[in-house]
């Protein structure tokens, strides 16, 4: 049997991630691993910090940490807040584990010995005050093109021109405003993905069901021709290089982050043994489908750099079978930016309104075929219609009028008919859609199958009118009221891939034990498997709206109505 291994890009341990971040990747990810775990299926489902590189030393720095502290401090801040998402990752780990280091020297040790890696002389920018060597784009200074003088050394974000350090105007560190900057030369190490270019290829082409975002952006590369990459940094915070005359030296950030999906599995089987053997995921694993979770600017390094780097270490570790990429969740047509605080953050979030709301939201939005876009007026017309006006409105008025009718236990009485036959027909046909969509990573067409399996509830309801029918037949109404809380009990399993923790209000309003909850989508077309005779609460309402005054507001918070 299939076992599936599930991996969300590592997100940077520096900073909060925004809800384009969530939806790009990690979000859509928690969505297909709670859904395969309903469905009975084997899953792991793996993420972890990406903590090396120069951003994280330099925001230590302006936090007065070092930089281990700094990503301690951080982490911890990510992984909470991932959590109170009810993200399930099965292990969460980090990039900067001894487990990565080892598996990362490892890795760079094999392609060296098959003889993938070269060395080249290159230059870079020194600070002779800091003290370091600086990326790039911590240079800045006046751009040659429009004369702002705050551009980056790799490109100006005014004119959008791409440059090089060296043209910038009165050049300084970004670190430290130092102009005391100096050309040095330096030995570094590249990995020849010229080399590995065809076999790539041949891997990229193998994989026709790939998304048309992942193959466009894999064969673009491709077809532009692989250059060798540089893979060293000289800076001190990193994984450090094996290899004589390199020992100051470590690897480039994006060099050891994805062998840490490998890593941060090790971390788990090395903290719990018997959870998890790491090497029968990553190793020789011919049973196992893994599928890879990501925004589009990740696209090259996983469907070219990562694989290439795999492939040149000769050894058979487990390579992607599908890569789903998304594209930009966008904040009022423009950027969610945190140095110009537009668009809002996942700490922020859940200030504003509890978890579900934005899962489902941000789920009915996901960026699959283009970019799409957030404003306060879609997420509370959305949040609105569907959460409160659908699910929520359903819940509560078979649950309301059950006690009012009948008391808290549910009624027995009434034959099935041909309108619940009907109402059992609608349901089976959405839940077909809604799993053959997530089976096919069709998030937004298996949002909108489980709308369509919630307003059958409203449908028949209204139809039956059991409020009327309990005058007059009240067996049929009982009838009536114990298939709606049925089929709050299917709409709560169904629905917990997406808003698991309004399902878990429901199970416990409806008292249903944990071995009831485990039932699978089939066992939950079951419009019979809550008896007469069981007890129920009524939750308080599941969501409320949003209103007018209230949007107004959020947009005069979170900023960026017009730009
Ligand atoms: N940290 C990167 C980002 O946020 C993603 C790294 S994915 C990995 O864009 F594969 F390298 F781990
Ligand atoms: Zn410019």
């Amino acid at each position: 049997m299939t076992r599936y291994l599930v991996t969300s890009a590592l997100p940077y341990i520096n900073g909060m991630k925004h809800l384009g971040n969530l939806v790009g990747s990690m979000l859509p990810a928690d969505v297909y691993s709670r859904f395969l775990r309903l469905e009975g299926e084997e899953v792991i489902y793996i993420c972890a910090t990406d903590e090396h590189g120069t951003p994280a030393e330099i925001a230590a720095l302006e936090e007065g940490l070092d930089v281990r502290t700094y990503c301690d401090i951080q982490h911890q801040r990510q992984k909470d807040v991932y959590m109170r998402f009810g993200l399930s990752f099965d292990y969460f780990g980090r990039s900067s584990s001894p487990q990565n280091h080892e598996l990362t020297q490892h890795f760079f040790r094999m392609l060296d010995k098959n003889g993938f890696i070269e060395e080249r002389e290159i230059q870079q920018i020194y600070c002779l005050d800091d003290e370091r060597y600086l990326p790039d784009r911590y240079v800045i200074g006046t751009c040659p093109h429009c004369g702002y003088d705050m551009a980056r050394g790799d490109q100006c974000e005014n004119c959008a021109t791409l440059l090089d350090p060296s043209e910038l105007i009165n050049p300084r560190s970004a670190v430290s405003s130092s102009q005391n900057l100096e050309l040095r030369k330096s030995r570094h190490l590249f990995l020849k993905l010229d080399a590995l270019a065809s076999e790539v290829e041949r891997w990229v082409k193998s994989h026709q069901d790939w998304p048309r975002l992942t193959k466009s952006i894999a064969l673009k590369w491709l077809n532009e021709g692989l250059q060798p990459r540089c893979i060293t940094r000289d800076l001190s915070w990193g994984v450090p290089v094996p290899k004589e005359g390199f020992e100051d030296k470590v690897f480039y950030v994006w060099f050891d982050a994805p062998i840490e999906y490998i890593g941060a599995t090790k971390e788990w089987s090395d903290a719990d043994p018997d959870a998890c053997d790491w090497k029968s995921w990553w190793y020789d694993a011919k049973d196992v489908y893994h599928v890879q979770f990501m925004a589009k600017d990740n696209l090259p390094f996983h469907t070219i750099v990562w694989p290439a780097t795999i492939l040149g270490t000769r050894e058979p570790w487990t390579m992607a079978s599908y890569i789903k990429g998304f594209n930009w969740l966008t904040y009022y047509g423009g950027k969610f930016s945190t140095s110009q605080g537009r668009g809002v953050f996942m700490d922020q979030a859940l200030q504003i309104l509890p978890p579900d709301y934005w899962r489902y939201f941000l789920m009915t939005q996901a960026p699959e075929s283009d970019d799409s876009d957030f404003t306060w007026e879609l997420f509370s017309a959305v949040v609105n219609k569907d959460l409160a006006g659908t699910l929520g409105n359903f819940v509560n008025r078979t649950l309301k009028l059950a006690e009012s009718q009948f008391g808290n236990t549910i009624p027995a009485g009434g034959i099935w008919g041909p309108q619940e036959d009907e109402l059992l027909e609608n349901c089976k046909n959405s839940m077909t859609d809604y799993r053959s969509a997530l089976r096919k990573f069709e998030f937004r067409k298996a949002v909108l199958a489980l709308k369509q399996l919630w307003s059958h509830g409203n449908v028949y309801i209204d139809a039956r009118a059991p409020w009327n029918l309990v005058k007059t037949q009240r067996d049929e109404a009982a009838l009536v009221v114990r298939t709606c809380i049925n089929l709050v009990r299917t709409y709560a399993l169904a629905s917990s891939p997406i808003i698991p923790f309004t399902s878990e209000i429901l199970f416990d309003s409806l008292g249903m034990d944990a071995q009831e909850r485990k039932a699978d989508l089939d066992q939950a077309l079951d419009l019979n498997a809550l008896k007469a005779g069981r007890e129920f609460e009524v939750p308080p309402i599941l969501f409320r709206k949003i209103e007018a005054d209230e949007v107004t507001k959020l947009q005069e918070q979170f900023g960026g109505v017009s730009e």
